[in-house]
């Protein structure tokens, strides 16, 4: 399987993960072709790209970090929690409990799986995007969590923070959220209350932990502070905070949102590493550096000797340098072989990524 760009996408390709709508029903199945009309209707619900699989790529499997039903319903139960009525206390506990449970079954996920690594582009919705985000954000903060040996108890309460931490959006007007072009100066103050907001409603409606609370709080804090709401700093900031904040800005540039395009995940990442110890704390960004594959397998890439192929294979102690299928030579399709980058070919590196990997795309 490999992923194809949206505008690359082509009449009877085969569908090669499962696509789903807004309200988390199955749009299109895997192992579906992809018909031209469909191709109209996938890009107006505001997918990006999608991943198809193909005789190059038939022996590529891409797995995403958790289970993917689990991640559809924690996404819808994030949607039914910020559109409740916010005087309904019963409702709101219920649906509480709801994501507590599904919150404990994404750290079990997580925690089974020992090297494991954010691996796959994220196939989001952009006009859904707070609550894909609120569960990309968890999973991101729980992988960093586990590399940082946080304990089982932690790992929960680092996940509840990370599935709420946007929360307080539910006081900002949408007009403000999803307004296309620059904010004006009252705008912008309106949106900096949410970390306060969200930090008072979870704290009056929900019995969480102090430090759940705080991670709500302090996740637009930055390390040399200059975040917000109160400036805090360094090691002041909570470690759950300081963790989401990672989270938070990956997965945000990695989005496509009504005022800016998508950026792909080595620039995203070169970003976060760039604001490592000014933006973010150090130890964090370390980290996270090791658990995010900067080209997902399934990323088609350009090598520095014109070699194009496809990300099969990457590796938690080296993700620069993944295992690769190379199909092409330049502008030839070439018989497909494998070349592993972090053991071999020392003057190679990977320049760019590319989605038309064939003439007729
Ligand atoms: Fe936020």
């Amino acid at each position: 399987m490999r992923y194809v760009a949206i505008e690359h996408l082509r009449d009877g390709m085969i569908l090669g993960k499962t696509l789903y709508g807004e309200m988390g029903e199955v749009l299109l199945r895997q192992g579906s072709p992809i018909l031209l009309n469909y191709i109209n209707k996938i890009s107006c619900l505001g997918y990006f790209g999608l991943y198809i699989q193909d005789a190059l790529s038939e022996d590529i499997d891409v797995k995403d970090t958790i289970n993917e039903d689990l991640k559809m319903r924690t996404i819808q139960s994030v949607k039914t929690m910020m559109n409740i009525n916010r005087d309904n206390d019963k409702e709101i506990q219920k649906s509480f409990s709801e994501l507590e449970d599904l919150v404990e079954s994404i750290v079990k996920d997580i925690t089974s799986n020992k090297d494991v690594i954010i691996n796959m582009i994220d196939l989001k919705v952009a006009n859904n995007y707070t609550y894909y985000h609120s569960v990309n954000v968890t999973v991101i903060s729980l992988v960093i969590g586990l590399a940082m040996n946080l304990e089982s108890k932690d790992m929960y309460n680092l996940g509840i923070a990370a599935l709420l931490h946007d929360i307080g959006k539910i006081f900002t007007p949408n007009e403000i959220l999803d307004k296309p072009g620059a904010l004006t100066l009252d705008e912008y103050n309106i949106i900096r209350k949410h970390p306060e907001d969200g930090y008072n409603y979870v704290k009056g409606k929900l019995g969480t932990h102090t430090k759940t609370y705080l991670g709500i709080l302090e996740h637009h804090e930055r390390f040399d502070g200059t975040g917000y709401p109160k400036q805090t700093s360094g090691k002041d900031i909570g470690l759950f905070a300081r963790i989401i904040a990672v989270a938070d800005v990956y997965d945000a540039l990695t989005s496509d949102r009504p005022y800016k395009k998508r950026v792909i995940p080595s620039d995203a990442m070169e970003y976060i590493m760039g604001g490592g110890g000014t933006f973010f704390d150090i130890d964090v960004v370390r980290e996270f550096s090791k658990i995010v594959a900067p080209y997902p397998v399934g990323t088609c890439v350009r090598l520095t000797n014109d070699l194009v192929g496809i990300v099969v294979e990457n590796f938690s102690d080296c993700c620069l340098r993944p295992r690769i299928k190379i199909i092409k030579d330049g502008n030839e399709l070439i018989e497909p072989y494998l070349i592993n980058l972090k053991t071999s070919n020392y003057n190679v590196i990977i320049s760019d990524t590319t989605d038309a990997l064939t003439s007729d795309q």
